[in-house]
């Protein structure tokens, strides 16, 4: 079965107020597209709990600080609709880039706190641009509810603050990170690594995981994240940008992991091949 695409905020308006008459709970699973198995678990999670789906696919240039990273970042439209017939979704959201950001667009949602370490201060302004494109798509679709990856946590985190300060009704889902059989989180990102860049790269996931397995046994962090770093390096990244115990709940940064009741989780930024890629695991 075909799914529609809707380009236009007002055909999308028409099916959501139809639903809200209807009584249904309406779920939305935010991509910018490039849809691979982390994103289809979403849909399924969405499809579990909501009686009406809507995908939305919009490749958001405001939070992208490196305007090359935006150009390579790909677009699969066509391919992304046949990878979503067989999952049964109510709509598939592609805005017009004028549905999002019309002429003279002058506002910013901007969140403080846990957007600020880690991504944030890396990529300068990136979290501006996915709190301001979620808050959009949020009150555009009229969801209940919104399905995001934990591959992204701090991402989930700051959309989590964003929806609870404007009072957007909605409750934001995290659903867990899906892994290749190396343990190689699945990103849209992983098209632009070489064969051999893949398989270096399935070599982070067993890093992290056995540093947190020495952290959940009482380690400290900055002797056991060096080593860690540097078995990075050695199994081919060429930089790791950060790698960082936090805080699960406000990713304060610690430096043991803090038992059962302060939830602690290891992110990772690293290079390959130019790729810039992105992780995290439960401690
Ligand atoms: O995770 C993503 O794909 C994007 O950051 C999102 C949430 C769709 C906002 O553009």
């Amino acid at each position: 079965m075909t799914v529609p695409i809707i380009r236009r905020l007002a055909a999308l308006r028409a099916k959501q107020s139809d639903w809200t008459r209807a009584g249904e709970k309406v779920g939305v699973v935010p991509t910018m597209g490039a849809l691979h198995a982390g994103h289809l678990s979403l849909v399924e999670a969405a499809k579990a709990a909501c009686d009406r789906v809507v995908v939305t696919i919009f490749v958001n240039p405001k939070q992208f600080n490196n305007p090359e990273d935006l150009a390579n970042y790909p677009r699969t439209e066509h391919e992304d609709a046949i990878k979503l017939a067989p999952y049964g979704v109510d709509a598939i959201y592609v805005p017009d880039p004028d549905q999002i950001y019309p002429d003279g667009f002058a506002s910013n949602v901007a969140v403080a706190g846990v957007a600020d370490q880690m991504e944030g201060a890396c990529r300068p302004g990136h979290f501006d641009g996915v709190a301001t494109v979620v808050a959009k798509l949020f009150l555009q679709t009229g969801a209940h509810q919104a399905f995001f990856g934990e591959k992204d946590y701090q991402q989930l985190l700051v959309v989590r603050r964003m929806a609870r300060d404007l009072d957007i009704p909605i409750e934001v889902v995290g659903c867990p990170t899906v892994r290749e059989a190396s343990g190689l989180a699945m990103s849209s990102r992983n098209l632009r690594l070489s064969a051999a860049g893949v398989k270096q790269a399935g070599m982070m996931h067993p890093i992290l995981t056995s540093l947190a397995a020495e952290l959940a046994a009482g380690g400290s962090f900055a002797p056991l994240g060096k080593q860690a770093e540097a078995d990075i390096l050695a199994a081919g990244f060429d930089e790791v940008e950060y790698l960082s115990l936090c805080s699960a709940v406000d990713l304060r940064a610690l430096e043991t992991a803090g038992g059962p009741d302060h939830p602690a989780r290891l992110f990772v930024a690293a290079w390959l091949e130019g790729v810039r890629l992105i992780d995290n695991v439960a401690v």
